[in-house]
């Protein structure tokens, strides 16, 4: 049975719009807890555009399922990583001008600096997940690296149309995830799932966790707005 780790980010991203302390981020996690969320993924960019310092320290005091930071191989991140200590950390590739996180980690051409983070962040006794493409490469040196775990980059499966291409995207994920396993490390995946194409993600064999963000943030937006509006009316009536 595949876990749900939530993204909050885009909560943060709200917040950020107006600078100001709502909505936070550290609430939605507590909700999402009650929702049933097995994790909470956030994820610390070197920009800060979304979720700040402040942010993952509050949220290591107050989660009670596995905190998850997903963080480029950087090094003043990693050290921040290490004091706060949250029991995952996802290395993910970071691109100023990305709008989102645009695909996976490249460990062919950045090997010695993933390695580097991967070893300081087990000294520290955090579990290693590498975000990557479904590219047997780049899982077997993910391997090879000693990392714990490969979150499966989804999208691709997400961006491509209903039908025969969205099931040879699936297909390759299949396969990326056996390998994963096969290795003897744990299969995350993420990116672009939804409450239309998520479910065939988590059915995919050993699939453990899937990360998701942006739809639950949607969703939320929109079975909530009613109830918020009409608070409003009363209290100016
Ligand atoms: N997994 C990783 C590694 C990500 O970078 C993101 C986006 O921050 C997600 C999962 C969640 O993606 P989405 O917001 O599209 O659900």
């Amino acid at each position: 049975m595949a876990h749900l780790g939530v993204n909050i980010d885009h909560v943060a991203t709200v917040r950020q719009a107006r600078r100001t302390y709502e909505p936070d981020p550290v609430w939605a996690a507590a909700l999402a807890e009650l929702g049933g969320a097995d994790g909470i993924t956030l994820h610390l960019r070197e920009d800060r555009r979304h979720i700040q310092d402040r942010d993952l320290r509050v949220l290591r005091e107050t989660v009670t399922v596995k905190l998850n930071l997903e963080m480029a191989c950087e090094r003043a991140v990693c050290d921040i990583a290490c004091q706060v200590k949250p029991e995952q950390v996802t290395l993910v590739p970071e691109n100023r001008q990305e709008v989102t996180t645009e695909g996976g980690l490249d460990v062919i051409a950045a090997r010695d600096r993933t390695a580097e983070t991967i070893k300081r962040l087990h000294d520290a006794g955090m579990i290693v997940s590498l975000f990557l493409d479904a590219d047997l490469k780049q899982i077997e040196l993910g391997k090879q690296l000693g990392a714990d775990a490969v979150e499966l980059h989804t999208g691709c499966y997400a961006l491509a149309k209903p039908g025969r291409a969205r099931e040879a995207e699936l297909v390759k994920l299949t396969v990326a995830a056996k390998e994963i396993a096969a290795a003897g490390m744990t299969l995350h995946a993420g990116h672009g799932l939804n409450y239309q194409n998520a479910r065939a993600v988590a059915d995919i064999p050993h699939m453990d966790e899937l990360n998701i963000g942006h739809s639950i943030v949607a969703r939320a937006i929109m079975v909530g707005f009613q109830q918020a509006v009409r608070e409003m009316k009363q209290l100016i009536q």
